[in-house]
């Protein structure tokens, strides 16, 4: 058995649905599935019931976050039409603003520019803003960043359009970042033959073979990676309306380094994407005495059932996957060995707690 040590990694855009769904996931368990897949620290997104977009709603939940979580985290703040000052004053409390400009799951949306436009000017512009946009949308958020003079991360690009773009805004010095999911790495819209449309259903959704091979031939343009970790349970996904989503955070690792495997990027410049980059982008601390250790050799098959997530399901159900994480050190802890969470709901710290 080889063993590769790893720095701990670290995701900028999971959802564990506490409060208000934590039938799908909370704290406790999706902070496990975070370790067992060697993050040590994930960044929660705000589409929350109810959203997180005042002093009030962040306080709770930071409060439920700081009882439960096993790992490292910090809590991206959500843009409302109605929310501009308050969400100015709470900037140093959390690691992002994020704005939902385009259909997805849960109410938090921002639908008319003048809200972008406002909350672009006064969100800090030393602090990351987060845009899910697609398409055009994209074109907006880098033009509206550039007049406001402030810096926007594009999450989940999925598109050769829209890659294409960012490269282009990068190319000319605009400051503009992004992410890419496995999952849009991966899978293609034909992956719906397959696992069936509820289950396939995810936003941005699933895109062409063209899109895939624009991700993997761009990669200088991508900063991180993401996992987008969006767990529904089976019941939701196959019945009518299902949510879009998919759990992410034990299979993104493999499908990294498969990446590596092909070619499409180095170890290096993984890791750069998903540990040196994120924490760049959203000022985190130095975790110390903080590694991972993985098989980079060991095959295992994909079960859903199997895993932390209390979503119990996977896209890749079935799937072998090369590479596994065989032990977790976080902070000078041993918080995962073997397929055994060792951290303690609460042992995760907020990377913002200073702050809070
Ligand atoms: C996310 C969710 O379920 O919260 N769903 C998704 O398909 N990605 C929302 C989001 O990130 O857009
Ligand atoms: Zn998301």
């Amino acid at each position: 058995m080889t063993t590769l040590k790893l720095p701990g990694l670290i995701d900028g855009h999971v959802h564990l649905r506490e409060p208000g769904a934590t039938h799908k996931e909370d704290y406790v368990t999706g902070t496990a599935a975070a370790l067992a897949g060697g993050f040590t620290c994930v960044l929660d997104m705000p589409n929350n019931t109810p959203p997180i977009t005042n002093a009030e709603t962040l306080a709770a939940k930071q409060h439920l976050a700081r009882s439960h979580a096993r790992c490292d985290y910090g809590l991206h703040l959500g843009a409302g039409a109605d929310n501009v000052q308050t969400a100015q004053a709470l900037a140093p409390q959390v690691t992002g603003l994020k704005l939902y400009l385009d259909q997805t799951f849960g109410p938090l949306r921002l639908d008319d520019l003048a809200s972008l436009v406002q909350h672009l000017e006064r969100w800090p512009a030393d602090r990351p803003v987060l845009c899910h946009a697609e398409g055009r949308t994209v074109a907006a958020c880098i033009l509206v960043a550039h007049l406001t003079g402030r810096q926007v991360h594009i999450c989940h690009v999925s598109r050769q359009d829209e890659i294409e773009l960012i490269r282009r805004a990068k190319e000319k010095g605009l400051n503009v970042t992004c992410e890419v999911t496995p999952h849009h790495f991966f899978l293609t819209d034909e992956f719906a033959n397959t696992i069936g449309f509820g289950r396939s259903e995810v936003r941005p959704r699933l895109a062409q073979e063209a899109d895939r091979q624009a991700l993997r031939s761009n990669l200088e343009a991508i900063d991180c990676f993401a996992t987008d970790h969006a767990p529904h349970t089976r019941a939701e996904k196959d019945a009518p309306n299902p949510p879009p989503g998919f759990p992410g955070l034990e299979t993104a690792l493999p499908l990294y380094l498969e990446l590596v495997r092909e070619g499409v990027i180095s170890i290096e410049q993984l890791i750069d994407r998903v540990v040196y980059n994120p924490r760049r982008l959203f000022q985190l601390p130095d975790q110390p005495e903080t590694w991972i250790e993985i098989d980079p050799d060991e095959d295992w098959i994909v079960r859903g059932s199997e895993l932390q997530t209390r979503a119990k399901w996977t896209p890749f159900e079935g799937w072998t996957m090369r590479g596994r994480v065989r032990r977790v050190m976080l902070r000078g802890v041993e918080a995962y060995r073997a397929g055994e969470v060792l951290a303690p709901p609460g042992f995760g710290r907020d990377v913002r707690a200073s702050a809070s």
